[in-house]
């Protein structure tokens, strides 16, 4: 609908052609701005569950749990712990979540930062390997060290401990050693062994169907 029709002004003796946009592209134009309104609204403000992030996440935990049903539930014994430090491709999914939760606080290869170094052969609050998988679960130094049974999977605290397992004794230059020393994780000392090795553990305690009493990692009590 172009024509040389001119509109009433005129600047410095400039004058301007009549050619509005078309009715057809404002309309696309209006559609989009009402349409990215609605959009977001559904898709990232939405019902929980309903945005992308959120579809992401249970996509992820989906996954994850899937993966889980090979191994079953682990429990967080000593017996366990020490199986998976043996797995790479399972100390791969402990290291993931070391790296998604824990580096802000340990460092990127647990040389420490505003928690202990976890690379030198002295520890704070743990004297034996399932301990490490009990300070994850529940925190220490009054939340200092924050508690994560609410927030990893079980199995998730068994993987990400044995990982923080396999990091011992390569002093990597961080922080500074905190605590005391303590015996090697399997060194059949009485101190390291807290829970009876008898039977189904040792050797392949970590493809157990039959689990042992733990559902949810926080489960025996003692020490620390
Ligand atoms: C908000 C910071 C923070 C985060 C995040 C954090 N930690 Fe810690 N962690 C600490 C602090 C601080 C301590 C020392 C507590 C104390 O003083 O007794 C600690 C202690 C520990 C210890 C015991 C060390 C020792 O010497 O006894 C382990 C093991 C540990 N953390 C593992 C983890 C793992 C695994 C994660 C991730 C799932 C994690 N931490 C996430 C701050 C954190």
């Amino acid at each position: 609908m172009s024509d040389n029709s001119l509109t009433d002004h005129a600047y410095d003796g400039i004058q301007e052609f009549d050619n509005p946009l078309p009715g057809w592209w404002k309309w696309m134009f209006v559609g989009s701005i009402v349409f990215s309104v609605l959009y977001a609204m559904v898709f990232s403000m939405g019902a929980p569950g309903r945005s992308m992030v959120d579809q992401y996440d249970a996509a992820l935990a989906a996954n994850t749990r899937l993966q889980f049903k090979e191994i079953g539930d682990l429990s967080a014994d000593r017996a366990t712990i020490l199986a998976y430090m043996q797995k790479d491709e399972w100390l791969k999914v402990g290291q993931v979540v070391f790296k998604t939760n824990c580096i802000s606080c340990h460092g990127r290869e647990g040389e420490g930062n505003v928690g202990p170094n976890l690379t030198d052969d002295v520890y704070k609050n743990v004297r034996d390997v399932e301990g490490i998988a009990r300070v994850i679960a529940q925190g220490a130094n009054k939340g200092a060290m924050p508690a994560w049974a609410n927030r990893l999977h079980p199995n998730e605290v068994v993987l990400v401990a044995a990982y923080v397992a396999t990091m011992r004794g390569q002093n990597l230059p961080g922080r500074a050693p905190e605590g005391n020393p303590i015996p090697p994780w399997d060194d059949g000392s009485p101190e390291s062994q807290n829970v009876p090795t008898d039977g189904a553990a040792a050797d392949d305690a970590g493809t157990t169907e039959e689990t042992e009493t733990t559902e949810d990692g926080e489960t025996e009590g003692g020490g620390a």
